[in-house]
């Protein structure tokens, strides 16, 4: 189950997953585009419509999935929110999105997973800049543990 599967990360896993013979289910918000896009990638792949930002829909959207053996949330509507220039109805829209959307997904998949499921979550720039649990007391030059090897941002 790919959600986001129609372009990017998600796409490419869905071909992977689709070269290894698996049934594929990938979604975007248009549910001809997530057909067609299926049907380039071929084998067992079929597409489906889901537009997180509308979470009270997900349960229905995905009615038809039935056993899951991976869960890929790769979706995102890109949006660079300023704090100069913020708007606050696009900001609750992305928040759904990840968030409320993200979460329905696992909660209506959940019945259907077995326990060895996985559920692989695409975050963001936080994988390059991480922020540490707590700020080093003092600056150092020495890249410590808690930056997995990585030198701290400036
Ligand atoms: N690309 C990178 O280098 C990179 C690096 C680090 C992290 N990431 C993270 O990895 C994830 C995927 O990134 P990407 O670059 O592959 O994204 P992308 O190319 O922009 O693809 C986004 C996918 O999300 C779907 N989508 C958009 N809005 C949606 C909505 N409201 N509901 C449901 N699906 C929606 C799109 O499908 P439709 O348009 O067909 O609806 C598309 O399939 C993101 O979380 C991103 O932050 C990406």
């Amino acid at each position: 189950m790919i959600v986001g599967g129609t372009q990017g990360l998600g796409r490419r896993l869905a071909e992977r997953f689709a070269e290894r013979g698996e049934a594929v289910v990938l979604t975007g918000r248009d549910g001809s585009r997530a057909d067609a896009v299926a049907r380039e990638i071929g084998g067992e792949t079929t597409g489906a419509a889901l537009d997180l930002t509308a979470p009270a829909e997900i349960a229905e959207a995905l009615e038809p999935v039935e056993a899951v053996d991976h869960v890929v949330l790769a979706a995102i509507e890109r949006d660079a929110n300023t704090i100069r220039d913020y708007d606050i109805e696009r900001a609750l829209r992305l928040a759904t999105l990840k968030l409320v959307g993200y979460t329905e997904v696992v909660h209506c998949l959940h019945s259907r997973m077995h326990d060895d499921t996985s559920v692989l979550l695409f975050g963001d720039r936080r994988g390059n800049v991480p922020i540490p649990a707590r700020p080093p007391s003092r600056p150092s030059t020495a890249p410590s543990r808690r930056w997995c090897g990585r030198s701290p941002p400036s």
